[in-house]
């Protein structure tokens, strides 16, 4: 069974509300609403889709291999995820620099 958690969004244009479930990844749900940038079709390699947590990051699924490998990269932050790896459990924020 699925759940239903507010993720919220900050755009320049003011914040978003977006209801995603847990049992799809944050990039397939968000894209509906927000572009989602993208080069690798969420196989977890491109590190595009990165996306910055402002809170609620104890939320999220746990990060994957791809994640930590890109993380020890540097090619995503402390207080980043692939959206493309990553289910939300419970409400959270983020937001991109593209949005
Ligand atoms: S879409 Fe390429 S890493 Fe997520």
């Amino acid at each position: 069974m699925s759940h239903q958690h507010l993720v919220t969004c900050s755009t320049r244009n003011g914040t978003l509300e977006i209801t995603v479930s847990d049992n799809e990844t944050l990039m397939h749900q968000l894209q509906f609403f927000l572009p989602i940038a993208s080069s690798c079709h969420g196989e977890g390699v491109c590190t595009k889709c990165k996306i910055k947590i402002l809170w609620g990051g104890d939320s999220l699924s746990p990060l994957t291999e791809l994640e930590l490998k890109a993380r020890q990269n540097h090619l995503i932050g402390e207080t980043e995820r692939l959206s493309c790896q990553t289910f939300a459990h419970g409400p959270t924020h983020i937001t991109t620099t593209y949005w």
